[in-house]
C-alpha cells in the first residue's frame, strides 16, 4: 500500500498539462473497437481505468495498440462484430469502462463476464441491467446486482424509449451503445442533462444522432445498424484531474498556475461555475475546439474565497468535482452548502461519508445529511490527520491538496488509486512547488529526488 503525505506549501507556480480525459478515453476506445478500419487517439489516458478498457476490448476481438510515440490505433471489428471473450473481463476499478461495455456486449449474441476490485463489486449495476434487459439482454449477478456478472447479450435486440430515473452518463451511454446494434431509433431520455461525450464522439464516427430538448428533459436519439467510420481523435485534458491543481492553486495565496488544453464540456462545468461564485480568480485563454469538445487554457490564482450555497441542479455537472470542492469550502471563508448529493454515496466509495470523515479529521466544521454536505470553512484548516482514500482516487488527491494549505500535514494511505485516473498527479502537483512525498509504498508517488 502506498501511503503519501501532503506538506503546507507558500503558492503553486507554473504551466502543466494534466492527462486525458477519462471519460473520452474510455469512449475512443469503445467506439474504435466498433467502427470499421484504423481509429488514431492522441492524449489517450493511460491512467489504470482506460487501460483496463482497453484489454477488455481486445478480449472482444479489437485490436488496440499503443504506438511506441504514444499514440493509440484502435482497428476495429465494426458494429455487431465483438466476439465472446474466453475469460473473465476484469475492469479494476472503473466503473465507466464496466458499463459502458456491458452496453457494447448486451446488443451482441455473447455471454461476457465482468469483475473489478472491491470499490468496483460493491457498485449497483441495476440501472444499466434494467434498460439493457428492455433491449433484450439478461443479466446474471450477484446480490443487489454486483459484480462479478453476466450479460447474456441478444441475438435480436429491440429499440427502446428509456427515460433514465438517475442522472447518469453512464447509463445513457450504455444504452446508446447497445442501441448501435439495435434497428430503429434508440431515445434516452434525461431529465437533468449529464456529460455528453458520447453524443458528440458518436457523431464524429459518423452515426445519426438527434437531440431535443422536449417538456419531458433531453432527449438523445441514436439510428442502429450505423457503419462507424473510423477517425482521428485528440482527447482533451481532464476538467475533472485539472480541478485538484485548480484547487490547490485557489487555496494557496500568491500562485499562479496555467492548465493547458483543458476539456470545457459546458455540461462538466459546473465546479468552475461554483468556483467563480466563491471569488476564485481565473481566466480562460487558447479557447478552441479538440475533435468536436471546446477546449482552453486555464489561468489560476490563488486568493480568498467565500462560501456559498450550490442548487442542486448543477450537481451532474460536477459530479466528480465534490470532493475538491470540499477541500475549497473548508479553505474558503463562511459556509458552503450543497444538496442533491445521493449519487455520491455509490461512487468509488462512499464519497459523502468519505468527505465529511476527511474533513473532520483534519478539523474542518462539516455536517452532512443523506444527500447535503455543509462545510464552514476557514481560511487555513488544521490538517494533521491521516485519511484513508478507501480506493477512491478522488478522495486520495482532494486530501493531498487540504494538506497543501493546512496548518499541518495531511496523509493519505492507499493513495495507489490515484493512478486509475491521474498518473503522475504527485510529480505534476511538485513540479508547481507542492510537496508531496512517500512514506510507504511503490508506484504513485512521486519520483525521488
Ligand atoms: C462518467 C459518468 C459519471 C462520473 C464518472 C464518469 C462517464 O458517472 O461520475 O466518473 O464517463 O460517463 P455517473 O454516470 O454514474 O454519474
Amino acid at each position: 500500500m502506498t501511503v503519501l503525505r501532503s506538506d503546507p506549501v507558500s503558492s503553486l507556480r507554473g504551466t502543466v498539462r494534466v492527462p486525458g480525459d477519462k471519460s473520452i478515453s474510455h469512449r475512443a476506445l469503445i467506439l474504435g473497437a466498433l467502427a470499421v478500419g484504423e481509429t488514431t487517439i492522441t492524449g489517450l489516458l493511460e491512467g489504470a481505468d482506460v487501460l483496463a478498457t482497453a484489454g477488455a476490448l481486445r478480449a472482444l476481438g479489437a485490436n488496440v495498440e499503443r504506438r511506441a510515440d504514444g499514440v493509440w490505433i484502435v482497428r476495429g471489428v465494426g458494429v455487431g462484430g465483438l466476439a465472446e471473450p474466453e475469460t473473465v473481463l476484469d475492469l479494476g476499478n472503473s466503473g465507466t469502462g464496466v458499463r459502458l461495455l456491458m452496453g457494447a456486449v448486451a446488443s451482441h449474441p455473447i455471454t461476457v463476464l465482468f469483475t473489478g476490485d472491491k470499490s468496483l463489486r460493491s457498485r449497483p449495476m441495476e440501472r444499466i441491467a434494467t434498460p439493457l434487459s428492455l433491449m433484450g439482454a439478461q443479466t446474471v449477478a450477484r446480490a443487489g446486482c454486483r459484480l462479478p456478472l453476466a450479460i447474456i447479450g441478444t441475438a435480436r435486440p429491440m429499440p427502446i424509449t428509456y427515460r433514465t430515473p438517475v442522472p447518469s452518463a453512464q447509463v445513457k451511454s450504455a444504452v446508446l451503445l447497445a442501441a448501435l446494434n439495435a434497428p430503429g431509433r434508440t431515445c434516452v431520455i434525461e431529465v437533468r442533462p449529464t456529460r455528453d461525450h458520447t453524443e458528440r464522439l458518436l457523431r464524429r464516427f459518423g452515426a445519426a444522432v438527434d437531440i431535443e430538448d422536449s417538456g419531458e428533459g433531453r432527449a438523445v436519439s441514436v439510428t442502429g445498424e450505423p457503419e462507424l467510420r473510423p477517425c482521428t481523435i485528440d482527447v482533451p485534458a481532464d476538467p475533472s484531474s485539472a480541478a485538484f491543481l485548480t484547487v490547490a492553486a485557489l487555496i494557496r495565496p500568491d500562485s499562479e498556475v496555467r492548465l493547458t488544453g483543458v476539456g470545457m464540456n459546458p455540461l462538466r462545468a459546473g465546479l468552475y461555475e461554483t468556483l467563480q461564485e466563491m471569488g476564485a480568480d481565473f481566466t480562460l485563454e487558447n479557447q478552441s475546439d479538440a475533435g468536436g469538445e471546446p477546449v482552453a487554457d486555464l489561468i489560476v490564482r490563488g486568493g480568498a474565497m467565500t462560501g456559498v450555497a450550490v442548487p442542486a441542479t448543477r450537481v451532474p455537472a460536477m459530479i466528480d468535482e465534490i470532493p475538491v470542492l470540499a477541500v475549497a469550502a473548508a479553505c474558503a471563508e463562511g459556509e458552503t452548502r450543497l444538496e442533491g448529493l445521493s449519487e455520491l454515496r455509490i461512487k468509488e466509495s462512499d464519497r459523502l461519508a468519505a468527505i465529511a470523515a476527511g474533513l473532520t479529521a483534519c478539523g474542518v466544521d462539516v455536517t452532512g445529511s443523506n444527500d447535503s454536505l455543509v462545510v464552514r470553512g476557514t481560511a487555513t484548516p488544521a490538517g494533521g490527520a491521516t485519511i484513508d482514500s478507501q480506493h477512491d482516487h478522488r478522495i486520495a488527491m482532494a486530501f493531498l491538496v487540504l494538506g497543501m494549505a493546512a496548518r499541518a500535514p495531511v496523509a493519505v494511505t492507499g493513495a495507489e488509486t490515484i493512478a486509475t485516473s491521474f498518473p503522475g498527479f504527485a510529480d505534476l502537483a511538485n513540479s508547481l512547488g507542492g510537496r508531496i512525498t512517500q512514506l510507504q509504498g511503490s508506484g504513485a508517488g512521486p519520483a525521488a529526488s
